[in-house]
């Protein structure tokens, strides 16, 4: 089964969030299980250069961006099993940073098109193509649209992967019909529109034969209008090709027992694990004691991280016994808070205001919670390394936080972590509360926890295996229908 995946973010060339990671990770396990998973990217100017070293230029062309004729390259590089692709255009993609220019709609749209046209140029015929977000969502609606007649593209099939339903991709229609040249018929309210305008998003989410997020808590969710972001009724039309496969995380690279990163490695004892958190406490000027549970929060800085809950009792927070150490980077207003409270209470909060890989995995393995209450969280990834690192999560129950932490049950023993139900920050610090009850005075309930943490599998390998079972569904489709 040969798989094409398009997205605009790959660890490790180049990643701005958890989509990098997934796509990182997921053609790799999907390859242990007998797929030929390729992986097909714009090559930013961002994306070091020594990953490309090897990198062969398999292909040039010229692609149509409506009245514009375009030069395209293609490279080909090999990297743990895995071929990628990486799509050559300086125009658009030798600047620094991914997104948030006016001509992002021209830049994306050359993109989806580039994979299209370069297909029977790279020698390899996928059976699926399956497209991220909405910088990729445009290919099932050019594949059922402009290449539907085109002998080399027939029988393919098309799965979108919704990571963020809040990234539409919604420019307007006068931008949509010249980068596509689509005409005005693709963008009325049951096509493409979108607020007045056309959403890249919104064309996947119609056209693609099946619908993935990476949570089946949120594949329930978007269905209602709260979490739907105005796409919830055309979700809930769509709802018997939709499914919810959460992300796992590779236990290669998150490994405390592997990473080079940290002061002392260790997989299950906790005497071991103790001692980063007293390197962490040191270099951070915060009291070393192991009594004193540390808190961390990793996290991008945005409103969907529930950093307002956490503004809303920051006072009463720190009067916690707990230390919180909070890496990340982000909104200003945000940046800000944690600025302050760290130089107001220094003995109790530090901030490292930076966006750093070795540093963040350094924080899971010296802290003993972590702290998530997103106002809606696709999947998220954080509380899974946290966990793998035998941190214990805090996190609001939705989306991927609600199907990977289940609350601790203090009459069963069952569970991972703590957890609360409302957007309420008094929930919120209750919730905190209880758990540092519990790391200080009930070692036994501890030790509970960190045992139902070991027992469970956040690796890809179930994951992996559900999106096999979907695209042997969609083989089977096309077999049928031939
Ligand atoms: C987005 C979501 C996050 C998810 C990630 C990977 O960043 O916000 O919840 O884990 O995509 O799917």
């Amino acid at each position: 089964m040969n798989i094409l995946h398009a997205a605009s973010e790959v660890f490790p060339f180049v990643k701005t969030g958890g989509l990098g990671d997934v796509l990182g990770s997921l053609p790799k396990a999907l390859n242990k299980q007998g797929a030929n998973v390729r992986v097909i990217l714009p090559l930013y100017e961002n994306i070091p250069r020594v990953l490309l070293q090897n990198a062969k230029r398999i292909a040039e062309f010229t692609v149509q961006v409506g009245w514009r004729s375009q030069y395209c390259g293609i490279l080909q590089v090999e990297q743990d099993d895995v071929t990628y692709y990486l799509i050559d255009n300086e125009q658009y993609f030798k600047r620094s940073g991914l997104y948030g220019y006016e001509d992002d709609a021209e830049r994306f749209a050359f993109f989806n098109r580039a994979v299209l046209d370069g297909l029977p140029l790279i020698g390899f015929e996928p059976d699926v193509i399956h497209v991220h977000d909405w910088q990729a969502a445009m290919i099932p609606v050019l594949l059922k649209t402009q290449y539907a007649h085109l002998p080399a593209y027939q029988g393919i099939q098309t799965v979108l992967t919704v990571h963020n339903l809040k990234y539409q991709g919604t420019f307007s229609k006068e931008m949509m019909m010249d980068v596509f040249g689509l005409g005005l018929e693709y963008f009325g309210g049951d096509q493409l529109e979108m607020n007045d305008g056309g959403s890249f998003l919104k064309g996947g989410l119609l056209y693609a034969d099946k619908i993935t997020t990476v949570s089946k808590t949120y594949a329930d969710e978007i269905q209602t209008p709260f979490y739907g972001e105005q796409m919830d009724s055309l979700l809930r039309y769509r709802s018997h090709d939709l499914t919810g496969i959460v992300n796992g995380i590779d236990y290669d690279l998150y490994d405390p027992m592997q990473d080079p990163h940290l002061f002392m490695r260790y997989r299950d004892a906790i005497s071991k694990k103790r001692q980063n958190k007293l390197v962490l406490q040191e270099r951070f000027e915060l009291l070393q004691d192991e009594g004193i549970p540390v808190i961390s929060i990793v996290t991008r800085f945005v409103q969907q991280k529930g950093l307002d809950l956490i503004a809303h009792v920051l006072p009463e927070l720190m009067q916690l016994d707990a230390q919180f150490v909070i890496v990340g980077t982000g909104e200003y207003q945000y940046e800000q808070l944690f600025r302050q409270a760290s130089e107001q209470y220094p003995d109790r909060i530090s901030a490292q205001i930076i966006f750093d890989d070795s540093l963040a995995r350094q924080v899971y393995a010296a802290s003993d919670l972590f702290l998530m209450p997103s106002l809606f969280e696709p999947c998220g990834i954080g509380q899974l390394i946290a966990m793998r690192y035998r941190c214990v999560p805090i996190v609001r129950e939705t989306g991927g936080l609600r199907d990977t932490v289940l609350p601790y049950n203090e009459f069963t023993s069952e569970g991972t972590g703590f957890t609360f139900a409302n957007y309420n920050a008094h929930d919120m610090l209750y919730t905190i509360g209880r758990a540092i009850q519990l790391y200080k005075y009930d070692h036994q309930a501890w030790g509970n926890i960190l045992s139902n943490i070991k027992k469970n599998d956040y690796s890809w390998r179930k994951s992996a295996q559900k999106y096999m079972d979907l695209y042997e569904e969609l083989q089977r489709k096309t077999a049928v229908a031939v």
